[in-house]
């Protein structure tokens, strides 16, 4: 595809692509005769939605009961602990994830749901053996990850002066002394939706000036010594130079000595390379609905992690929560009038590679998407249901959430979003995702410590309960939402 665009766009606006689509002034109303009497078909209309959905509570609490107090307690966190011990992580391309895709068609076959895959081509990068080591002014091992797509160094590394700069202002500054070094970035993190830009595109930018290779502050507000990876984009016709995350520790070690003007080299070693696309699949579950089969409600999460850590936190527990909503509908007898899908994406990482090609794939049925669902930025606490809509689908997502009352999650934000369901999103099929209580997510994004150790099993109840109350009660309702 225009591959690179897209996935460095997903990659860098994730997290804010949407703030702008609130932004439409209200739509001028005149008050001739016809259009007070449609406002007066509307404000019953409104009255209407508020009176069906209300009559969701019960069935609401049951779901609720089931998931958080009854025989499904715990069930999305033993399916996350079977899940990512047994597999591990499953970067794209990889064995591990073609394992992880069999397991889980396998696991919600017998599960009694209908599953299908879906094929896509992604990309196939490995890491190999790497090490970077400081060597002047004295020796020390750098913890470090090479961050995915880069190229490597030839095998006995690349031995070369450091230059640290603390942003791409500073590096433009002294693009004069770039020349032949290792330009190391000791970025402040701000925002991983901000300081995210070093990582995906530090290593082009040193490039530009003449660097030899980059070490880049891992983007993370919180370090024990953990570097973090992630997918960086080359820029076209821009030399390409190995580039890897090392940890804040030793990103600001680094500063403090080239501050006091003491000449640093390091030496870095990477066998990283890109092998040809490898086949996979998106993994896809459904229950069908009772009266409009076609109309679809898509819950979702990614499948592929890093090959760091165990993929528990991204995305495991997306997944499993997005799995565990059609286990509670069938455990209670339930069908909606619309149809159930839950779609677990693959290589999510390398920039929505298996949630791009489905979209292309299922576009054609655009009108027949009534609200796509991502959960990808964990699953502890819930804290509000992120949405993206009309103004009338806010009204009645409003109401919606009120049915979450039992488990105190009835706030509803804006801006739902996701790498996965952006393409949908932009394309005007409302859209929600989950908001946790995240201050801890970026503490182990993309590291050895995205392990089951970071997940809570009350934590998952709750947002599979949420996850569940939501897409029934949507794909339920007598009317899609509203465009
Ligand atoms: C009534 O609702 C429809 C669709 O929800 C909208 O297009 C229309 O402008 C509304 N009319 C008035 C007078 O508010
Ligand atoms: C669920 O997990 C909590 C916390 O670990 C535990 O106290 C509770 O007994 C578990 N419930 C079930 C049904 O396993
Ligand atoms: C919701 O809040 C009430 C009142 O603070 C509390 O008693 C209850 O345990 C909470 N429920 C859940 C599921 O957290
Ligand atoms: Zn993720």
């Amino acid at each position: 595809m225009a591959q690179e665009r897209s996935r460095t766009i997903s990659i860098f606006f994730c997290l804010a692509l949407f703030s702008l689509s609130d932004c439409h002034p209200h739509a001028y109303r005149s008050n001739s005769p016809t259009s007070v009497l449609r406002a007066a078909a509307n404000h019953t209309k409104t009255k209407d939605t508020a009176a069906e959905v209300a009559g969701y509570a019960d069935v609401a609490k049951r779901i609720i009961d089931l998931a958080v107090f009854g025989a499904a307690q715990n069930r999305s966190y033993r399916r996350l602990a079977d899940f990512t011990d047994a597999i591990g992580s499953r970067v794209s391309g990889s064995q591990s994830l073609e394992m992880a895709i069999k397991y889980m068609h396998n696991a919600m076959s017998q599960d009694g749901l209908d599953v299908h895959l879906e094929p896509v081509k992604i990309p196939h990068w490995v890491r190999g053996k790497e090490s970077a080591e400081m060597i002047m002014p004295r020796s020390k091992n750098l913890a470090m990850l090479g961050l995915g797509s880069s190229v490597g160094t030839p095998p006995e590394g690349i031995k070369a002066e450091v230059l640290v700069v603390q942003s791409f202002d500073e590096l433009k500054l002294r693009a004069s002394e770039a020349a032949g070094k290792i330009v190391v970035f000791n970025q402040p993190f701000v925002s991983y939706g901000e300081t995210v830009a070093y990582r995906a595109f530090g290593a082009s930018e040193a490039a530009k000036v003449g660097a030899v290779a980059t070490l880049i502050r891992s983007i993370t507000p919180f370090s024990v010594n953990s570097p973090h990876t992630g997918w960086q984009d080359y820029q076209a016709g821009v030399n390409r130079i190995p580039t890897a995350c090392i940890t804040v520790e030793d990103a600001e070690l680094m500063w403090r000595l080239a501050q006091r003007g003491q000449k640093i080299v390091v030496r870095l070693t990477m066998e990283a390379k890109t092998l040809p696309d490898a086949d996979s699949f998106n993994t896809v579950a459904e229950i069908k609905g009772w009266e409009h089969p076609e109309q679809v409600v898509l819950l979702s999460g990614h499948l592929d992690s890093w090959d760091v850590g165990q993929g528990a936190m991204d995305d495991g527990g997306g997944a499993m929560i997005s799995w565990e909503v059609l286990s509670l509908i069938k455990d209670l007898g339930l069908r909606p009038r619309r149809t159930l899908r839950t779609v677990l994406w693959t290589a999510e990482e390398q920039g929505g590679v298996g949630a791009q090609q489905y979209f292309n794939l299922h576009k054609v049925n655009l009108n027949n998407f009534d609200l796509v669902m991502e959960s990808d930025l964990g699953t502890f606490t819930p804290v509000a249901l992120q949405f993206t809509g009309s103004d009338a689908a806010r009204k009645v997502m409003e109401e919606v959430v009120k049915l979450l009352a039992p488990i105190n999650t009835t706030k509803l934000e804006s801006h739902g979003e996701g790498t996965d369901i952006s393409p949908w999103l932009e394309a005007g099929v409302p859209g929600a995702s989950l908001h946790v209580e995240d201050s801890r997510y970026f503490w182990f994004h993309h590291s050895e410590g995205d392990t089951m150790t970071v997940q809570d099993p009350a934590e998952m109840n709750l947002c599979s309960a949420l996850w569940a109350v939501v897409a029934y009660v949507v794909a339920d309702l007598q009317d899609m939402l509203p465009r």
